[in-house]
């Protein structure tokens, strides 16, 4: 078989970030200079210019997007004897933070098509110890808000967004982050916003909320050595925020040629027996932090093994369901959750980030039709 070798990385952060090395030396330098490591205007800037990108009023800066879960469910008063309603298929960060709050994890299952928190799926795990739901906007595209909301609503529950891979994406025409009480954002560094170190931020409209986790961050201290509340060290840097305000004025070029990147492998790919493509529902926009997609008849990994002689580099997010994780053995046994099941056996995620050639992404395009193609034996 003929073709063209080429080394195709899942991301390659350099490319990103080297041709703007004298603006981000110049915000290091800022920050040298000013002698302000912690808190303070760089922080300040940054969380009123992404909070303003999530439509929502307040912007509160975290270490982590991890972080940003954790002080949201801090700030809402969630622990033990609680429970909070999210997907199995997510990072574990969701799960890992209602836990960590001393709260129980129910899990629920996904749609399979957009990959995200199927809304039917919710309301017969509601009891009266429930307090929340964390719907995902999974990859980049928005979870089903609106019946998410409507639930909650009925039932007196806080929505807590984790919208750590959907930064800029909109569902109905609404950024996503500022629909439910808090939206929780990550800029690790392969985010579409990635920071140069971990970086986070919690959104929300709620004055007395985002007081309150203000103060969170900050171990509960309204001004030093006086604490009212028990909270921690989940304070975004100053450093990190200064980098980040040289790459948000890019944001919107990197999510439009992550879209460009998706388009052309759905267009590229249609059609094609034995992958199903993700799909964008057309009330929101997809920002293709991840481009995942699912392959059927149990080929998802020889198709992996096939890629990596092709030196195309791919990922599974994720391989096993949360609530099928070691670490919540402790909740006993749990009911199948067959969508979730089934993705973790099925997704594959192929290169989109956003400084990938054309050729790049043909030589991926090239890679899986060959694949598909071939004799399943000989593979
Ligand atoms: C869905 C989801 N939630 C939460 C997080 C946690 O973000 P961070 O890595 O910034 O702690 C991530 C990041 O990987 C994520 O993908």
């Amino acid at each position: 078989m003929m073709f063209i070798q080429m080394k195709v990385p899942l991301l390659d952060l350099r490319r990103q970030n080297l041709p703007m090395e004298a603006e981000l030396l110049d915000a290091f330098r800022r920050v040298l200079t000013s002698g302000q490591f912690i808190q303070g205007p760089e922080v300040e800037q940054f969380e009123s210019e992404a909070a303003a990108v999530a439509g929502a009023r307040f912007g509160i800066g975290m270490s982590s997007g991890t972080d940003a879960i954790l002080v949201a469910l801090m700030a809402l008063g969630i622990g033990p004897g609680d429970e909070v309603i999210c997907p199995s298929f997510t990072f574990f960060a969701t799960a890992g933070c209602i836990a960590r709050v001393g709260a129980r994890p129910v899990f629920a299952d996904s749609c399979p098509e957009c990959f995200n928190l199927a809304p039917s799926g919710i309301e017969p795990l509601i009891t009266p110890r429930t307090k929340a739901i964390i719907p995902v906007h999974l990859f980049g595209q928005a979870a089903d808000m609106d019946p998410v909301l409507e639930i909650a609503r009925r039932h007196g529950l806080a929505v807590i967004e984790d919208a750590a891979q959907a930064f800029g994406a909109v569902y109905r025409g609404r950024p996503v982050g500022s629909l439910g009480d808090f939206g929780t954002i990550s800029f690790f560094p392969t985010k579409n916003l990635g920071a140069l170190g971990d970086a986070g931020l919690l959104v929300t409209d709620d004055e007395a909320l985002a007081e309150k986790a203000r103060l969170l961050r900050n171990h509960g201290a309204s001004r030093r050595y006086f604490h009212s509340l028990v909270g921690g060290n989940f304070r975004l840097d100053a450093l990190q925020a200064a980098l980040l305000r040289v790459k948000l004025p890019r944001l919107a070029e990197y999510t439009a040629r992550r879209q460009q990147h998706a388009a052309e492998y759905n267009r590229a790919l249609a059609g094609r027996d034995g992958v199903v493509l993700p799909t964008t529902h057309p009330d929101r926009t997809h920002i293709a932090n991840q481009y995942t997609l699912r392959v059927r008849g149990g080929g998802r990994d020889a198709l992996r093994r096939f890629l990596q002689e092709r030196a195309v580099a791919s990922e599974i997010y994720y391989p096993v369901p949360l609530h099928a994780q070691e670490s919540f053995r402790a909740l006993g046994p749990h009911p199948a959750l067959p969508v979730a099941e089934a993705l973790a056996d099925e997704v594959v995620s192929l290169p989109v980030f956003p400084e990938m050639t054309s050729e790049e992404r043909g030589a991926v395009v090239a890679a899986i039709t060959d694949f598909l193609e071939s004799e399943p034996e000989g593979r």
